[in-house]
């Protein structure tokens, strides 16, 4: 253990395996753009919590075996640090036009525009989730959850400090300027919105949240994956590290929609109601049912699709032929990484049926994305029909067609049941209320909100966890109120 917090240097203001100290001028601008953070997190993170202490993890290092240690915190003392993953050395570039050139330690001349705006993307989204996040304690289920929440936010903040990072160090003045907005533009803010249209939708509800964290941070997830390959060496370091804490993200969604999932099944099974569909009696056990689970699914997995931009796209092609960004996995797939005389098969929506074009495979890099990030859903949602099957109810969540809801891409303007019938606008209209949640549900929804702030207590309307944080049970104190 020792060895590894020694990588992290803890006593300067902001701790870093960067030798911050060694580079004045990035010290000095990075000291100069933290008291703006700190006031950003006031303003915007969790409100109401601000005071509490929040049994959280800090990394101190970048060991995959040991990075991380535990301990109560007030949130705004969290130690937010610029960590990369350890170089490699003799690095190559593993794809795109500059495959097997050294990996590049500055940013190349002729894509610094287009690193940037990558850079920026991803960074926007960080503070994004923690804004849209904000409200949400006030009606935590419990302690664990709540630590939980905090857990997430704190490290989006992190996030946002290690794209901040890059801007700062590799792109002088209009880096500075960018690291500056990603501080001024607001979730859901007519003026000044974040870049991404799902970042700024609200998450009302902590059946959003968890939602938000099984299928939206795994696109960041997606995202983080392909930059984590890329021939610049900084992003692809800062990238690697980032996943790490991402995999509790998952985490937090997937066991959040499993409890709930869990809780509503055992709830049916106590009072011997066995139609799944039977919700006025399911809603007054003070339960989710599952229907509403399944249309809460149908919206999130769809507009977190639309994240991945146009199936196809030549800013993709662009990216991946610059050697910026991979596709996921990179480096385990064998073909010669360059993919100029390879195609990919992308589904449309022509004439009322579906047919399957080859694309150049250059073009198709998002609709692979895609592709890739359904195949990663697919475990979580097996594993909540497992769930679902133990206890007896019959009914199992699925995945909607990826041409359902669509507002971005190649199906755009189609009609599409989750089922993946092709349906005419009107169609689609009159069923549209049976697939994704209504008001009434989300009032149904919001009216079970009632935080649980005992110790060991946990809502109507989710099971607790079965094992908690850091070894500690379900029933620890999590989170010291103020
Ligand atoms: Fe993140
Ligand atoms: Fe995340």
């Amino acid at each position: 253990m020792n060895e590894i917090v020694e990588q992290v240097n803890y006593d300067e203001l902001i701790p870093n395996n960067v030798e911050l100290a060694d580079d004045r001028r990035l010290k000095r601008a990075l000291e100069q753009w933290q008291p703006k953070f700190k006031d950003w997190w006031l303003d915007m993170g969790p409100e109401g919590f601000q005071a509490a202490q929040v049994y959280l993890r800090t990394a101190v290092g970048v060991d995959p075996k040991g990075w991380a240690k535990f301990g109560y915190v007030k949130m705004p003392d969290y130690r937010w640090g610029i960590l990369l993953a350890p170089k490699v050395e003799g690095r190559e570039i593993p794809f795109g036009a500059h495959k097997g050139e050294p990996a590049w330690q500055e940013v190349p001349g002729e894509y610094r525009a287009m690193l940037r705006r990558l850079i920026v993307i991803q960074g926007d989204t960080e503070p994004a989730s923690v804004e849209q996040q904000r409200p949400l304690g006030a009606t935590a289920p419990s302690l664990y959850d709540l630590r939980n929440l905090f857990q997430v936010n704190v490290e989006e903040g992190r996030h946002l400090w290690a794209m901040v990072y890059l801007l700062q160090k590799y792109f002088g003045r209009d880096g500075r300027e960018e690291a500056e907005m990603l501080l001024q533009r607001r979730s859901g803010n007519a003026d000044k919105p974040r870049i991404l249209g799902a970042f700024n939708e609200e998450t009302p509800d902590w059946l959003s949240f968890f939602m938000f964290t099984f299928f939206t941070d795994r696109d960041g997830k997606m995202q983080l994956e392909s930059l984590a390959q890329s021939g610049f060496d900084p992003l692809s370091r800062s990238c690697r590290f980032m996943l790490t804490e991402e995999a509790h993200h998952m985490f937090v969604g997937e066991t959040g929609v499993g409890r709930t999932i869990q809780r509503t099944c055992e709830a049916m099974v106590e009072a011997g109601i066995s139609d799944p569909h039977d919700v006025e009696a399911i809603r007054a056990l003070g339960v989710i049912d599952l229907p509403t689970i399944q249309r809460k699914v149908n919206f999130h997995f769809s507009v977190t699709l639309d994240l991945f931009g146009a199936e196809v796209s030549t800013n993709a092609a662009n990216a991946f032929n610059a050697g910026l960004k991979a596709r996921y996995q990179e480096i385990k797939l064998e073909d010669d990484h360059r993919l100029l005389d390879d195609s990919y098969p992308v589904l449309h929506c022509i004439d009322g049926q579906f047919v399957e074009q080859q694309e150049p495979a250059l073009n198709a890099l998002n609709g692979r994305l895609c592709d890739d990030y359904i195949k990663d859903c697919q475990g979580g949602i097996k594993r909540w029909n497992k769930m679902i099957a133990k206890t007896g109810v019959d009914f199992q969540i699925a995945l909607p067609h990826k041409a359902f809801n669509r507002k971005v891409g190649v199906f755009i303007d189609a009609h599409v049941s989750p089922e993946g019938e092709i349906l005419s606008q009107q169609e689609w209209a009159a069923r549209e209320s049976s697939w994704l949640a209504s008001t009434e549900d989300g009032e149904f929804i919001h009216s079970l909100m009632q935080p649980s702030s005992a110790v060991g207590e946990y809502a109507s309307w989710i099971a607790p966890p079965r094992v908690g944080i850091d070894g500690k049970p379900g029933d620890f104190e999590y989170v010291q109120l103020a």
